[in-house]
């Protein structure tokens, strides 16, 4: 993998790259691709890009080796069982986390699952040496695009599988995103803050919940829920 090749550093990528103000230095930072700012197929300091984060600078390091064999699909109904066992494996992180009277094992039933498939829930998922490892639902309700029920499998967690789901589900979607979570999932709500989501004020969530979700009103005082710049730009949702 080179850092001045344009063809090996894609949106996903995890990189080091230098930033203007750390040139003298050579100091590294990493961080995953959002855009590359280099038009070329090749510069001879490396390809410029801007991290998910917002930092541009150009890349030193491509590290990814992590990402080798796998793949971003939609799932069929042949993956239902995988689904199902990845959701309940990965929201074991919520036990002893979100309020007692949410948690319950599983966490989420087959009769659930297949209900929110019905209601239009589409899941990719992401795949290492042909088998799914990592889950993302897309949903498109009225005028929006809801990410719902983002899972990665345990031991394969915080290693950029989640980042790369959702900037391909975000690809899908041009209107605005909106994702609802628990209030307790602090790491989640960091996931989802470095891609530039913000949580909506109190009264927007109870609101949005009820006009795009259909949840239990204790779930509704237990989520948040966060949304992208075309939402808040927009102003009119
Ligand atoms: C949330 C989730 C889908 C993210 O996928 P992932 O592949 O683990 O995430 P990535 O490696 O792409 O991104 C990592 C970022 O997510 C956040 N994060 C994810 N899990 C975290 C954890 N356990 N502790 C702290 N931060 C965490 C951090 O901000 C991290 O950024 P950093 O690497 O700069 O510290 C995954 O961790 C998961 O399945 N968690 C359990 C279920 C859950 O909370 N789902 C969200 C439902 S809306």
């Amino acid at each position: 993998m080179a850092a001045n090749a344009r063809r090996d550093i894609k949106p996903g990528t995890e990189v080091d790259i230098v930033l203007k103000k750390d040139q003298r230095t050579g100091k590294l930072t990493r961080g995953i691709v959002k855009d590359i700012l280099t038009r070329s197929g090749d510069h001879p300091h490396g390809i410029k890009v801007r991290l998910i984060g917002g930092q541009v600078g150009r890349v030193k390091n491509v590290l990814n080796d992590r990402g080798s064999g796998s793949a971003i699909r939609q799932c069929n109904d042949r993956d239902f069982e995988m689904i199902y066992a990845i959701i309940n494996e990965a929201a074991q992180v919520y036990k002893g986390v979100i309020p007692a009277d949410r948690w319950k094992e599983p966490y989420m039933s087959k009769e659930e699952l297949k209900h929110e498939i019905a209601a239009g829930v589409v899941f990719w998922g992401f795949e290492e040496n042909n088998r799914l490892v990592g889950v993302m639902g897309i949903q498109y309700v009225q005028d929006v695009t809801l990410i719902r029920h983002a899972y990665v499998r345990l031991k394969k967690q915080q290693r950029g599988i989640g980042n790369k789901l959702l900037l391909e589900l975000c690809k899908k979607s041009d209107r605005p995103i909106m994702i609802g979570t628990w209030a307790d999932a602090t790491w989640a709500i960091r996931f989802y803050e470095k891609h530039g989501f913000k949580r909506v004020s109190e009264e927007e969530k109870s609101r949005l919940l009820e006009k795009y979700w259909s949840i239990p009103p204790r779930q509704v005082v237990t989520s948040v829920v966060l949304a992208d710049q075309q939402w808040f730009d927009n102003g009119k949702y």
